[in-house]
Order: C-alpha cells, then sequence, then structure tokens
C-alpha cells in the first residue's frame, strides 16, 4: 500500500504539475515537478549547496544516485556534454519528470531509468548523490553498498548529507568500510563528502 512517501515506486499521491526554478551561477533553468517527488516545492537546499561546490568533473560516465525530478543529472549534463550521465531513482514519476527536463534542456547526453534499468557492465567515473537519507540507515547503507562499488578504478563519489541528518555518522561508515572520505564543503549545515575506494575488481 502506497504511503504517499517520495521514494516509493509509484507515489500514493495525486499527480500536481508544477515547475520551479534552477538558479546557479552557470545555469537557470525551469524544472517540471510534481507531488510525490523529493522537494517538489523549491531546489533542495542541499543540492544547491553541492551543485555550487562541486569542482568541475572530467568527462566520462556520470551516475546521479537518486535524481529526483533531476536537477543534478541536468546540471551535470549541461556543465559536461561530453559525459554520459545516468540518472537513477526507485519512484518512476521522478524519472519520468527526469526525461522530460532533460529533453526540455536539450540535453541528449542524460539517461533516465530505474534502478534495475542500467546495463550491468557499467562503471562510474563519479557519482553525485544528494542521497535518499528517509529511507532509514540501513535502507541508505544498502543503497551506497549496491552503487559504490561500480565506480571506476580512480572514480569518486560525491555526496551531500545534512549534518542533523548523519552526515558526520555516515562519513564515519564509509570510512569503516575502507574508503577514503573527505570533507569538502560544510553550508548551511549540509556536509560535502568525495568518497574515493573501495571499488570492486572488474
Ligand atoms: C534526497 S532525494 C534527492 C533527489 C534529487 N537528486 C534532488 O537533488 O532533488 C533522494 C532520492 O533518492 C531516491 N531513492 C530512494 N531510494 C532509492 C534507491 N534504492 N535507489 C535509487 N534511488 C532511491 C528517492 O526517491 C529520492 O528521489
Amino acid at each position: 500500500m502506497p504511503s504517499g512517501q517520495y521514494f516509493e515506486a509509484e507515489p500514493g499521491i495525486a499527480s500536481r504539475p508544477g515547475r520551479v526554478t534552477l538558479a546557479l551561477a552557470d545555469l537557470t533553468a525551469e524544472l517540471a515537478v510534481d507531488r510525490g517527488v523529493f522537494s517538489s516545492a523549491r531546489i533542495d537546499p542541499g543540492t544547491l549547496v553541492l551543485l555550487r561546490a562541486l569542482p568541475p568533473l572530467a568527462d566520462g560516465t556520470v551516475l546521479d544516485l537518486g535524481c529526483g525530478y533531476g536537477p543534478i543529472a541536468c546540471t551535470l549534463a549541461h556543465r559536461s556534454p561530453g559525459s554520459t550521465v545516468w540518472a537513477v531513482d526507485v519512484n518512476q514519476r521522478a524519472v519520468a519528470l527526469t526525461v522530460a527536463n532533460a529533453a526540455s534542456m536539450g540535453l541528449p547526453n542524460v539517461h533516465a531509468a530505474g534502478p534495475d534499468g542500467l546495463p550491468d557492465d557499467i562503471r562510474f567515473d563519479a557519482i553525485v548523490s544528494n542521497p535518499p537519507i528517509r529511507v532509514g540507515k540501513d535502507a541508505l547503507h544498502g543503497v551506497l553498498e549496491r552503487w559504490l562499488p561500480r565506480l571506476a578504478p580512480g572514480g569518486e563519489a560525491w555526496l551531500v548529507v545534512h549534518r542533523h541528518l548523519g552526515a558526520d555518522s555516515l562519513a564515519a561508515w564509509l570510512a569503516a568500510g575502507g574508503r577514503g572520505v573527505e570533507r569538502r564543503a560544510s553550508k548551511q549545515g549540509y556536509r560535502l563528502l568525495r568518497v574515493t575506494g573501495g571499488e570492486k575488481k572488474p
């Protein structure tokens, strides 16, 4: 039975389409949003901290883990037209919005899908995520254990997490798992973590 949580496959709440403005120094865009999708009233402040603090990424294959309606995937694709950006979410309404937003922004390098919709052999040069903290610690760890091992050798993950939502304990858990973890920015209570290592050998 759907409970109306934004991280369900099919949000139980009725659709009410809207638009929000994504305003960055290098990009302004109107994005389609809907009820039943994370942060549908405005771009999430954590997402803005991430997008404003993220250093330029080399062209490559990138994953936006938990894409919502796609502000991260679309920004990365806009910044790096030579990159392939995979946008993954369990919420099918979110995936459809990311497809629509990438199309309206003219970004053919965004590919949005559910978590089982990607070829198994893809490895990511970077994973960039405002991860789904609200699913609970064990579920969050499961999501990260599923995707972080798919970093290519030398790849890096960038995660934004609020300190009140467990940024520091998440950093400690990642480090305990043998990964390198650096805090690369801290703003409005949000930590931007750069995570390296721990990739599985192909
Ligand atoms: C904090 S929101 C971030 C959304 C979007 N990236 C943004 O910045 O607005 C986390 C997203 O992760 C999704 N999510 C939850 N569990 C997931 C899973 N197991 N695999 C992929 N995405 C998941 C949620 O549906 C939600 O859209």
